[in-house]
């Protein structure tokens, strides 16, 4: 029997916070790829527990993201982490499987990332040209990843990277009825009126 059960749902929110301060430190709250899951549900989620235990052993999301005016479509992934406890025993590995099978699954074009480059070349990641994409906050551009599930997905990326639910971009009006365009500027589909939607899935997986 596998040392782990991995389900496709989000982990507790108190046992997911603590697992992630334990494999990234208090600190993590700063980086700028929190700012992306802000408000945000996520779009697939996996937690893995210690079958002996139950024990919460590791965790990874994806969340959905748009980019540059055009509100080209990509998924965040992040955090991946698992417990040091746990390290070096393949479950990190598992962990991207199951989360790129399922991304692929359900039609999604291209994954971004902030994270070590060495960890993620293996599972495809490639640094993203530097300037061709913008976040909103500061960032390491040589830490700034993408997975092409489609070949050429990235290429037609360009500009700021944002919560999908923050973006509001020149296409969002001709998605509005006829009229209410320049009213809900700001506020349409993808604008939320500044209001945030539901948390549920929080920033903590
Ligand atoms: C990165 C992490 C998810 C790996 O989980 P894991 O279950 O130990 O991973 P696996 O057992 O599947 O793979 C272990 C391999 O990854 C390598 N590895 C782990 N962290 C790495 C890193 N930051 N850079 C490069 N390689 C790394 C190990 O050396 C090992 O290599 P090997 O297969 O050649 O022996 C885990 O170490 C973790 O949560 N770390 C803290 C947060 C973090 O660094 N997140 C990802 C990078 S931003």
């Amino acid at each position: 029997m596998s040392d782990f059960v991995i389900a496709g749902t989000a982990a507790p929110e108190d046992a997911a916070n603590d697992l992630l301060d334990a494999a990234f430190g208090p600190l993590r709250r700063m980086k700028t790829s929190y700012r992306l899951r802000e408000g945000a549900r996520p779009v697939f989620s996996f937690s893995a527990h210690e079958a002996a235990t139950g024990r919460l052993a590791g965790v990874v999301s994806l969340w959905p993201l748009r980019i540059g005016q055009d509100g080209h479509e990509a998924l965040l992934l992040g955090p991946l982490a698992v417990h040091p406890d746990f390290h070096g025993r393949g479950l990190g590995g598992r962990l991207m499987a199951e989360a790129l099978a399922a991304a692929r699954a359900g039609g999604q074009r291209l994954i971004l990332l902030v994270g070590d480059g060495p960890y993620y070349g293996r599972f495809g990641f490639q640094p993203v040209p530097e300037g061709q994409l913008l976040m909103p906050g500061p960032f390491d551009p040589h830490r700034l990843l993408a997975l092409e599930l489609v070949p050429g997905a990235l290429a037609g990326a360009r500009g700021l990277v944002l919560p999908a639910h923050r973006w509001v971009g020149k296409s969002s009006a001709a998605l509005e009825p006829p009229g209410q365009g320049e009213q809900q500027k700001g506020g349409g589909e993808h604008g939320q009126g500044g209001k945030e939607p539901d948390a549920g899935g929080g920033d903590q997986a």
